[in-house]
């Protein structure tokens, strides 16, 4: 993005550390220049100038890189090139196309996923037309089912003077004329830099994740940010492959950031099996997938997530509800810490930069609903898990990331040890969302909706002050009342939070089967109560079967309700007949 002069700068490598290459003789060269280093033209990043030392930051594996080497400006920021061809395929963290069996890719190649590829665009605009960035030129569809709409840049405005008829094209060549300038169905993007919208959105819109215990305890807008931290093995991974595979937005881009590389194969192939429910195309066609993986220089992984986001960005502009998840952000905070501590910078806490902060806000700020330029509504959600070392929660980047996001779905390591999936605290957990979703629940008529929630939060609280009595007293030692309520903690547990994202009736849950399956819990406590209050003994109800209760989330398909009615009804009929 820099002028014609760096474009044209070219100097010679001067020392090298792991990924940091210093630079002498870039005339001209600005912060965040792409740079080309050595023959093998390996991507850089300027990330500091001194005087006339310039220092790259390396997002490829650099041994045979020696001082006297040529190093050239491209002279623009680190960029992408956006345009059909993402959806689907697999990249690394700057965008450059991956085989998903190798997850590698050779030196020093370029991105354009879109170049050589021939797509059938059908036009939407009329020529003579004034047209403004985000305006629709036409569309193209991707896969079997997704509607791709071209759309003029940002920044680029004035009279439509050219536009293709319906055929099939090159996405790298002109298909439009915008006022002087040529258009075609892809363009180039500096990552770092947020794509502009017309206006946030303030309309809250639920998203649906399929996972009950986040739907109804701890619920996300779309537009939102949320973080899952958790200690190793607690189920980081598998509940974001789970909110990837059946949550309700139009576009996933999955970042795979320093975890492993056979994971992100794994989801790719579970998404080609599964078929969207709202398409009935292979989950696939909605994703991209970014894999920077732990056989990858650990630079790349400070790329890819603003790599990430400003794909979400790109889609969200075409008015779609796009969903960012980021495993894992601790890995890319490491990258932070290594680039400082080899350029030398003054550590803050725990030897991460003093800008971590900044950087974790300028990727979560990213997150939102808009108005587009072109006045369509779309977002960009962004769930990042953190693994805190040794699952400590106060360490940096745990603490830093709760500052800038809405919700934290917390793992626990306690639930998880227990086989308690997904492993979210209700202790540790939070939504700063679920005001707003309790408004749009009950403007679309259910007004019990938060009623539901704080009963449950609360005998969950309730319970856990309990067991922590039991420990000392035993539970004989309790009142009846007290005894049930650990009952119907325990239902609630079983029946509603816990999900086995491994059974094909339980992976994914509908929302009028989750308020069935709670609805069904609370009515059970009420009963329980009542039974306690007539006189009748704790032990007389512990006694009682209720593992139908327990597997009713099994029962049936994912969207049963009737299923869970009738267990229902079975459940409060013996409860009857006992009072
Ligand atoms: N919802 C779930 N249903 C069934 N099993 C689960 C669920 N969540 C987690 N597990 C179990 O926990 C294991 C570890 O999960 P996962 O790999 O997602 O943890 P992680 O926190 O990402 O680990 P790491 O710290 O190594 O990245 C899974 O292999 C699976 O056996
Ligand atoms: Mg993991």
């Amino acid at each position: 993005m820099s002028g014609a002069p760096a474009a044209l700068a070219s100097g010679t490598v001067r020392r090298v550390n792991g990924p940091v290459v210093d630079v002498v003789g870039l005339d001209g060269v600005a912060m965040f220049d792409v740079v080309a280093i050595g023959e093998a033209g390996l991507a850089g990043e300027i990330v500091s100038i001194d005087g006339d030392v310039a220092t790259a930051q390396v997002y490829e594996y650099d041994g045979g890189v020696a001082p006297g080497d040529r190093v050239t400006s491209r002279g623009e920021q680190l960029s992408i090139t956006l345009g059909p061809g993402l959806l689907g395929h697999v990249f690394d963290g700057i965008l450059r196309p991956l085989e998903p069996e190798v997850v590698w890719l050779a030196a020093g190649r370029s991105d354009n996923p879109a170049a050589d590829t021939t797509r059938h665009f059908t036009p939407a605009a009329s020529v003579g037309e004034h047209l403004t960035g985000g305006a629709l030129l036409g569309r193209v569809t991707e896969g079997e089912h997704f509607e791709h709409r071209v759309l003029v840049p940002p920044g680029i405005e004035g009279i439509l003077t050219q536009l293709a008829p319906e055929s099939d094209a090159r996405a790298d060549q002109p298909i439009a004329r915008v006022g002087d300038v040529d258009v075609s169905m892809s363009h180039r993007w500096p990552v770092r830099v947020p794509r502009p919208a017309r206006a946030r959105d303030r309309e809250p819109r639920l998203l649906r994740t399929g996972q009950r215990v986040l739907d109804l305890l701890y619920p996300i807008v779309r537009g939102s940010s949320a973080s899952v931290p958790g200690g190793f093995g607690t189920g980081k991974t598998l509940l974001q492959q789970q909110i990837a595979k059946w949550c309700d937005a139009e576009v996933i881009v999955y970042v795979g950031c320093g975890e492993r590389g056979n994971e992100m194969i794994d989801v790719l192939d579970d998404l080609a099996q599964l078929s969207d429910p709202r398409t009935g195309g292979p989950l696939r066609e909605r994703t991209v997938c970014i894999a920077n993986t732990s056989n990858m220089p650990v630079m790349a992984r400070e790329a890819s997530i603003y790599t990430g986001v400003a794909v979400a960005e790109y889609f969200r502009d075409m008015g779609y509800d796009v969903v960012v998840i980021a495993d894992s952000t601790s890995r890319w905070a490491e990258a932070l810490r290594e680039f400082a501590s080899r350029t030398n910078q003054l550590p803050a806490e725990e030897g991460y930069p003093a800008t971590l902060a900044s950087a974790l806000a300028a990727f979560y700020e990213r997150a939102g609903s808009f108005t587009t330029l072109g006045g369509s509504r779309g977002s960009v959600t962004i769930i990042g898990a953190v693994s805190p070392p040794g699952g400590d929660l106060t360490e940096p980047v745990t603490a830093q990331t709760r500052r800038f996001v809405r919700c934290v779905w917390s793992l626990d390591r306690d639930l998880a040890y227990a086989r308690h999936y997904p492993a979210v605290s209700w202790n540790e957990s939070f939504s700063r969302d679920s005001d707003a979703i309790a408004g749009v629940r009950s403007a679309a008529g259910d007004t019990q909706w938060a009623e539901r929630r704080a009963l449950a939060l609360a005998l969950l609280a309730e319970a856990e002050r309990l067991e922590s009595l039991v420990e000392l007293v035993g539970a004989a030692a309790l009142p009846d009342r007290q005894r049930v309520m650990l009952r119907s903690a325990k239902l609630l547990k079983e029946s509603v939070l816990q999900q086995d994202a491994m059974s094909d009736a339980d992976a994914y849950c509908g929302e009028a089967k989750q308020q069935a399956l709670l609805e069904m819990i609370l009515a059970i406590h009420e009963r329980f109560l009542e039974l306690v209050d007539h006189g009748v003994s704790a032990e007389r109800l512990d006694e009682l079967d209720l593992a139908r209760v327990s597997a009713a989330r099994e029962s049936g398909g994912a969207e049963d309700v009737a299923a869970v009615t009738a267990i229902r009804d079975s459940a409060l009929a013996t409860l009857k007949a006992i009072g």
